[in-house]
């Protein structure tokens, strides 16, 4: 497994800010992993997802990506390919009057043959499950739907990487599982890198390692069962444990010994029927 981003004592600060927005931040991520990102509102998460992606450049310190600088100029298409972000509001990032239009854009952009482009939109529609969709207008699909057609037409440029700001929030409970069901897919099936930010501990408990920012820097770093063991520090950042931690933590305090690491009800239910 090598590490496919690298970010090194990284700096960035926006012109009109007097703050580091990114302040010395150093992490790695290596290929195939599945790394959930979450911090307080202003804490530099998004402005992260845009070092990744070379679209910012670090002021001070190295990004790199499949061993390139995003400084480097020569690189940046390539890093482009390599790392595709998905963005909060999928209405803005859908431009064409059909579904298959839709994920054909990037390929096309990127000049590549018509049956090339063809074969990467079936592949793209198939792996979100948006074949039967595919000649439908965008703007008439359900939030999830819409979300899930923005990963297809990410997943099209065949990245390495795929980077989620924030992909659910504005989705409903169903179309919220929709696209957690296709990033873990893609991780799982697709061996992709997936870089998820959420503000949901329940979403970060399903990826292989969460990492949490704080005031642009790296503040915890982990498996979820030992990030989220840390109640008090997480408080300190601004950020919520997951709903099952509140409980152990509880009934921890009333005597019971519950094993370490149990985050998500699926733990807490393998734990819970032995005893009954
Ligand atoms: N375009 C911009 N111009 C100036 N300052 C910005 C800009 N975007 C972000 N900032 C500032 O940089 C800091 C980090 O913002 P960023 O958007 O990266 O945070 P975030 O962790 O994504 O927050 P949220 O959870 O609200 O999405 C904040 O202080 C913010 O005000
Ligand atoms: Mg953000």
């Amino acid at each position: 497994m090598g590490e496919f981003i690298r970010v090194k004592d990284a700096f960035y600060r926006y012109p009109s800010c007097e703050d580091w927005a990114i302040n010395g931040l150093t992490m790695s991520i290596s290929d195939g992993e599945y790394v959930a990102i979450m911090g307080s509102n202003g804490s530099g998460k998004s402005t992260l997802v845009r070092m990744l992606n070379g679209l910012l450049k670090p002021q001070r310190g190295r990004v790199l990506v499949d061993g390139q600088e995003t400084v480097d100029e020569v690189a940046t298409w390539a890093i482009r390919a390599k790392v595709a972000v998905v963005f909060q509001n999928p209405d803005n990032q859908l431009v064409a009057a059909r579904v298959e239009e839709d994920v054909a854009f990037g390929p096309e952009n990127l000049g590549l043959e018509p049956g090339e482009i063809r074969i990467r939109v079936e592949e793209a529609l198939g792996l979100m499950g948006l074949i039967e969709l595919r000649h439908y207008p965008p703007h008439l699909l359900s939030g999830g739907q819409k979300q899930r057609l923005a990963i297809a037409g990410a997943m099209a440029m065949k990245p390495q990487v795929l980077v989620l700001d924030e992909p659910t929030s504005m989705l409903d409970p169903q179309g919220r599982r929709e696209v957690l069901e296709a990033i873990g897919r893609l991780n799982r099936d697709e061996g992709l890198t997936v870089v998820h930010v959420t503000h949901s501990p329940e979403e970060a408990a399903l990826a292989g390692r969460v990492m949490i920012i704080d005031s642009g820097k790296v503040a915890l770093d982990g498996v979820p069962g030992e990030v989220f063991s840390q109640g008090k520090l997480l408080q300190e950042y601004g950020l919520a444990v997951p709903v099952i931690v509140n409980i152990t933590d509880g009934l921890r305090i009333q005597g019971v010994a519950v094993p370490k690491g149990i985050i998500g009800v699926d733990e807490m239910v393998e734990w819970l029927w032995p005893l009954l």
